[in-house]
């Protein structure tokens, strides 16, 4: 049996006709720039996740930096944000000129520890910048109370986070939909993946979706009349067809991906040796990423591979680690916990179409692998 970490081609597989006849719409249409479909997959990201407004853009990354240039994160600007995620939740800050403030993350829920997070606020400090990691978002309650007390900003990543949902103030929220802004990815191996690079900002604020809106043609919202020095960054019309499709079926990924990680859990429970995610804060999570923590990781990974089992790393080096951000002075054993992290977790297959056989044949591997 060979299991792949993630494979796009079976769900392809299943719907081919639907996905064909969304691609063949658009260029048929002869729109691809900011067509139809770009205005009605806004629409439905905005009912499904309850945001007021979107702007769909041209992925993940673009939509930080975009929301980041909005909310002035320049200059001496101070924004917290963890180092145990993705770089682009830190290369936005940089990017602009502001200083990444980085803080360490929660050892069961791998988000931003809140706590770590005050202790780091100086007069600089304009915004958060949680990040809603793997299968759950981070404290959100935690992470707004601090806002407003600190007179800060939000800018949630929630590029890894679609349909996941936080407890706050007695109604369980969508992930991206508390922050000023909010900000999903939409490449391929997500939650809800395009066949290609896409990204969207959310938010509630009227005046921050004008400028979204604006940023991403070039700061106009006349052709030809810049108000804004923005960007070129806008959502693929065919990439907004396909995602569309997709969205229109996503609750049933969500339930195949959460029944695949029960299975983990049933069958892996018994390995002393492997430590299971744990859902904290009345979170409602979505098993985007399956990472446990694991002893031998570098050798489990092999004995994997040699199965022909696909794994992942997410994070090999924590960002103040990161070569470009020595500038920051930072060093080894500043941020124990997401050091740790990067030590061991190893991230399993996880996609809707996996199916219970391979779900088995990896954790009979991993039983093996502790057993000799
Ligand atoms: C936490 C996080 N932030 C930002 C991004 C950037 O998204 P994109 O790859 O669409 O640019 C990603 C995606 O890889 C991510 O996982």
């Amino acid at each position: 049996m060979k299991v792949p970490f993630y494979d796009a081609t079976r769900e392809y597989n299943l719907y081919k006709k639907e996905f064909d006849n969304a691609v063949s719409d658009v260029i048929a249409s002869g729109a691809f720039i900011l067509g139809k479909q770009v205005q009605d997959f806004e629409e439905a990201i905005c009912k499904y996740t309850g945001a007021k407004y979107s702007a769909g853009v041209a992925n993940g990354s673009d939509a930080l930096v975009i929301a980041s240039d909005i909310l002035n994160y320049k200059c001496d600007a101070e924004i917290l944000t963890p180092v145990f995620t993705f770089f682009a939740s830190a290369s936005c800050i940089a990017r602009l000129g502001a200083k990444p403030l980085f803080c360490d993350v929660d050892e069961d829920t791998f988000c931003m520890d809140m706590n770590d997070a005050a202790g780091r606020i100086t007069k600089k400090t304009k915004g958060i910048l949680p990040v809603h990691l793997f299968l759950q978002t981070a404290d959100m309650t935690a992470c707004m109370e601090l806002a407003k007390k600190n007179n800060l900003t939000v800018l949630e990543d929630a590029a890894e986070a679609f349909g996941m949902k936080t407890l706050y103030n007695g109604d369980y929220k969508h992930a991206g939909t508390l922050g000023d802004f909010g900000v999903f990815s939409f490449f391929p191996t997500k939650t809800l993946g395009g066949y290609g690079d896409g990204g969207m900002i959310v938010t509630n604020d009227e005046e921050l979706y004008k400028k979204a809106k604006s940023y991403r043609t070039h700061g106009s919202t006349i052709k030809y009349h810049h108000d804004y020095i923005g960007y070129n960054s806008r959502l693929d019309t065919l990439q907004a067809a396909i995602l569309s499709v997709k969205l229109s079926r996503i609750d049933n990924a969500i339930q195949k991906r959460a029944s695949h990680a029960a299975q983990y859990r049933e069958m892996l429970k018994d390995i002393p040796q492997i430590k299971l995610p744990v859902v904290k804060n009345s979170n409602k999570e979505v098993n985007y990423v399956f990472c446990v923590k694991a002893e031998k990781r570098g050798e489990l990974e092999e004995y994997l591979k040699s199965k022909n089992i696909g794994t992942s790393i997410y994070y090999p080096i924590p960002l103040h680690l990161q070569k470009c951000f020595d500038y920051l002075g930072y060093k080894k054993g500043d941020f124990p916990v997401s050091e740790k992290l990067c030590e061991t977790v190893l991230a399993l297959p996880m996609f809707p179409e996996l199916t219970q056989d391979e779900v088995s044949f990896v954790c009979e591997s991993i039983k093996e692998f502790y057993k000799k």
